[in-house]
Order: structure tokens, then C-alpha cells, then sequence
């Protein structure tokens, strides 16, 4: 008997319902599936509050953990065949609550030494995300064997605009009945049982080796060099406005709400006039950049990690 473990957390259930999806082939196998759905001590509030949007994005871009309730005695005792990690990116990182989990002594001892497949579902801007979540991996010792990213496949400013309907209202529907719905597609959701066949085999030869390639060939993963180049963008400037906020206080607090308001009018900025301007120069330079963005391409689709990227 193989035993699964399913780690993830989620505010919309979209990623529960990529996850069920997905291991939906393996329960024809011999295979026990377990699910721990990580639950913070202190929830983050599902319609988001505006405020709130933007408040956790010092702790969440600095990685901070913050707590969470342990899993049942149950899920501890076990040793995992596979663990599967579902995440979901706030502000270019792993979101609060899994990287809390990632740093805790409890995901150390459910991840250290076995296999970890990574499954992120998010807008579209996870790669930056998703070498950090890989640097996690490593400091726990855990072995990343595969990894599945699902996104909102519209045109960044419009998922930008439909995600915003959809955090703040929380409605999963088309804003204003004329803009397509947000987050991942239906179909999407619907299809990714199509991964659970090579995952269910690897399992069963006990052989990970080729799993993100046979991944890879039904679409898991999908890289926009214009996105790359956004991500590195973003994440240097994220970097200074986070550290400037922290400084301001912690959550809530008055005095850093001033400044939180201010970056919330710079992130309109940044999406409305930085962003165009990033992808006028990524047409520019597209031909010298050519052979660099071939093998972004080929790094960010593996499970590899390169420090020196
Ligand atoms: C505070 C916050 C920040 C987010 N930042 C990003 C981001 O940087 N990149 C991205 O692709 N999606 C981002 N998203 C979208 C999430 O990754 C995800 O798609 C959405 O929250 C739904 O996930 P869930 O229902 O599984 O929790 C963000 C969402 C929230 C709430």
C-alpha cells in the first residue's frame, strides 16, 4: 500500500478541486490518500478586506511565518510515498500560511527525505515564487520530483482586473458580466486528472526520475519569458518596499497602513506604467535575448535549482 499525503491550503477551494482532480486516477491504484488542509491560528479573512490585500504583503514577500494549526495525530504517524504540496502565490512567494508550514517543525518532519510534488494554482506569476518554494524544499531536505503550475490564461492586465473582482468580492464570476471569469479555467480544473496517471505510475515503480518530463509533455507547466522578466522586476522592488513597510509596524497598525495605501496606489502604478514599459523593452531586446530565454525556459519547467540564476 502507497501512502499520499496532500498538503495545501486554500481560500476558494480552486485549489482543493485541482488537487481532488488530479489524484482522482491514483485511488485505482493500491494508494491511501490523506489530505491536511493547513489552517492558520489567525485565518485570513475570505472576502479580502482591501486593507487587508495589502497589509500582508510585507510578511508574506519577507517570508514570515506565522501559526497554524498541526495536523491530526493521524497524518504525523505516517511515513509518505509522495507528498503532494498545493500552494498558491501572494506577492511573488509562496502564500503566508504554506510557507509557515515549510518552515515549521512539523513540515519538516512530514517532508524530509521523501518525494515533494509541487502544484501551484494562481494568476499567472509564480516562477519567482516557485524557486523560492524550491530553496524551502532544500533547506528541509526534501526531494522536489515534480512540478504542476495552473494559471488564468487571459492577458495579464485583464487577470489583474478579474482577480481583484474576484479577492474582493469573492465571487468567481465575469466582473461587470463583460470580462471573461477569473483564475484558472474550468476546463483546466476539469482536466488535471490527465496528470494523475503519470503520477500514480511513478508512484508505483517507486522511480521519480522521469515524472517531470512526462509532466511536462500534458502541459504542466507553461513559461512566458515576458512573465520571467516581470517576475525579476517585480521581485527587486518588492524587495525594497517590503523591507521600507516593515519598519512601520506590524499588521494593522495605523502608522504602516499610511504607507500601505501608498503602495497600494504604487502596485497600480506599477501594473498601468511600469509593466507596459517592461514589455516595450522585452520586444526590444527579444533577439539578443533569445538564446537566454531558451534556457530560462528549460530551468524554470524542471525541478533543478541554480543559485546563480
Ligand atoms: C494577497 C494575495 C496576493 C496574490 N499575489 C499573487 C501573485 O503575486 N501572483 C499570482 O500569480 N497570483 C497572486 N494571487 C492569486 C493567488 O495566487 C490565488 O490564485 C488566489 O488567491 C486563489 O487561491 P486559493 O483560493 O487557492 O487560495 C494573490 C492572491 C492574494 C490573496
Amino acid at each position: 500500500m502507497k501512502e499520499v499525503l496532500v498538503v495545501y491550503y486554500s481560500q476558494t477551494g480552486q485549489l482543493l478541486h485541482i488537487l481532488e482532480n488530479m489524484v482522482s486516477p491514483l485511488k485505482q491504484g493500491n494508494i491511501r490518500i490523506s489530505y491536511y488542509s493547513i489552517v492558520p491560528k489567525d485565518p485570513y479573512e475570505f472576502p479580502w478586506k482591501k486593507e487587508n490585500f495589502f497589509d500582508c504583503f510585507p510578511e508574506s514577500f519577507l517570508q514570515i511565518p506565522s501559526g497554524f494549526h498541526p495536523p491530526e495525530e493521524e497524518i504525523l504517524k505516517k511515513e509518505y510515498d509522495l507528498v503532494i504540496l498545493g500552494y498558491q502565490v501572494w506577492y511573488l512567494t509562496p502564500s503566508i500560511p504554506i510557507n509557515s508550514f515549510l518552515r515549521s517543525d512539523i513540515g519538516k518532519s512530514l517532508l524530509k527525505n521523501r518525494p515533494v510534488l509541487t502544484v501551484v494554482a494562481c494568476r499567472n506569476m509564480w516562477i519567482q515564487a516557485q524557486e523560492k518554494m524550491k530553496r524551502l524544499l532544500v533547506k528541509i531536505e526534501a526531494k522536489l520530483v515534480g512540478h504542476i503550475a495552473l494559471v488564468d490564461r487571459h492577458i495579464n492586465h485583464i487577470s489583474v482586473i478579474t482577480i481583484s473582482h474576484w479577492m474582493l468580492s469573492g465571487r468567481k464570476d465575469r466582473y461587470l458580466g463583460i470580462f471573461p471569469k477569473p483564475g484558472v479555467s474550468d476546463k483546466d480544473i476539469r482536466e488535471a486528472d490527465k496528470f494523475g496517471e503519470p503520477i500514480k505510475n511513478a508512484l508505483l515503480f517507486d522511480d521519480f526520475s522521469d515524472l517531470q518530463e512526462n509532466l511536462l509533455k500534458l502541459g504542466a507547466v507553461h513559461i512566458n519569458p515576458y512573465l520571467v522578466l516581470t517576475d525579476k522586476r517585480g521581485n527587486i522592488l518588492f524587495s525594497k518596499w517590503a523591507n521600507h513597510l516593515i519598519k512601520k509596524g506590524g499588521a494593522g497598525e495605523p502608522s504602516r497602513l499610511k504607507w500601505i495605501r501608498i503602495f497600494n496606489y504604487y502596485l497600480l502604478f506599477a501594473i498601468w506604467v511600469i509593466a507596459p514599459i517592461v514589455f516595450i523593452v522585452f520586444l526590444l531586446t527579444y533577439l539578443p535575448r533569445y538564446q537566454r530565454m531558451k534556457e530560462d525556459k528549460a530551468y524554470y519547467s524542471s525541478v533543478a535549482l541554480k543559485e546563480n540564476r
